[in-house]
């Protein structure tokens, strides 16, 4: 039987990056796969960024990240919508996974040369991050993962480490697929330095409840065509991300409109980013409200991660006991 699950990090407002690559796939597939279909905020794996972790803000980033989430129209009613945390499973079996993972496959993904790469001290917890996610996604069985495609090659270690463990103590997890939308692979940042990311801070990203005054103080100054400086030269919509964005934001005639405008010096830079901030504004316009009115009721928020909670724990329990079976722990 196939199963849906995903996490996202409460390290920061949600984006665009993060609504299209990952949250508008969760409520697709919520609506497909009902209660086979599982989403968590993984508060264990915000611990490792140190310089967007902050104690005091972990539990409120938490509850505004499930707002995030039911406002894009998930809804908990018919999903398993919870917190990492309160399901201590992922912990143990994360460990489980630690001991059959080689160090140098951490040591090779990406992420983790990326992000090392500009600390000081790197905790091992940073190393460890895809073993937990590893650890997130088969304590479910999930054999469908929608995500970004920055994570690519967490979810091949995923698969990895689930022929690993099947190998050494009998077939007991999927070898899960990543599921990506194919038109926002890696959305890019509004500062055109690579992609959005909430680690990179926000002058990178567009939030989902950024007031639009604010996201147009970005798009005014983000970059276009570097090609493109006067007004009457012709651009290159297919390096403009401004571009991207018309083809997340805009019905298909104004896409169309700007593909072959920029091309004839048609239409100048500041235009084709007005036209781009009114589909933006059509689009967030509505989530924005809705979170107003779940931030109006936080109570019932609570009440659903404490149900998602119950309901995630109960398909974790059993697959997390036949684990502490399998390799071998003493039982009273
Ligand atoms: P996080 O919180 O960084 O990102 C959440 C999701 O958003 C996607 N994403 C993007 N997609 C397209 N363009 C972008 N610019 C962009 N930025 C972010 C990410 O790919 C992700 O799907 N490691 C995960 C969290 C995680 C997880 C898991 C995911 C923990 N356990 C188990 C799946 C399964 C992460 O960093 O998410």
């Amino acid at each position: 039987m196939s199963r849906v699950f995903s996490g996202i990090q409460p390290t920061g407002e949600p984006h665009i990056g993060n609504y299209f690559g990952a949250m508008q796939n969760y409520v697709k597939l919520g609506q497909e796969y009902g209660k086979r279909s599982l989403y968590c905020v993984v508060d264990l794996h915000a611990l490792t960024n140190p310089a967007a972790f902050d104690p005091a803000l972990l539990a409120q980033r938490t509850l505004d990240m499930a707002v995030a989430n039911f406002a894009v129209g998930l809804d908990p009613a018919q999903v398993i919508f919870f917190v990492q945390s309160h399901v201590p499973e992922h912990q143990e079996l994360s460990w489980v996974f630690t001991t059959i993972t080689p160090v140098g496959d951490l040591e090779r993904m990406t992420q983790y040369k990326d992000k090392s790469g500009q600390l000081e001290s790197v905790p091992a917890g940073l190393l460890m991050y895809p073993v937990l996610m590893a650890a997130d996604i088969l304590l479910y069985r999930a054999d469908t993962v929608p995500v970004g495609e920055d994570q690519t090659q967490h979810i091949e270690l995923t698969r990895e480490i689930a022929r690993k463990f099947n190998h050494s103590f009998g077939e007991t997890f999927p070898e899960p697929r990543a599921v990506y939308n194919k038109q926002a692979l890696r959305i890019p940042g509004v500062d055109g330095q690579g992609k959005m990311s909430k680690s990179k801070g926000e002058t990178s990203t567009i939030g989902l409840f950024e007031p639009m005054d604010s996201i147009w103080a970005k798009l005014r100054v983000a970059p276009t065509d570097p090609a493109r400086v006067r007004r009457t030269d012709p651009g290159n919509p297919d390096v403009c991300l401004i571009f991207d964005y018309h083809k997340l934001f805009s019905d298909l005639d104004t896409i169309q409109m700007v593909d072959v405008e920029c091309r004839r010096a048609g239409i100048g830079c500041v235009d084709c980013k007005k036209a781009v901030m009114t589909g933006i504004t059509a689009h967030l316009t509505p989530i924005q409200a809705r979170g107003e009115e779940l931030r109006a009721d936080l109570d019932s928020v609570r009440d659903a991660l404490t149900q998602g909670a119950r309901e995630a724990r109960a398909i974790a329990a059993p697959v997390m006991e036949e684990v502490r079976t399998k390799v071998g722990f003493l039982k009273l």
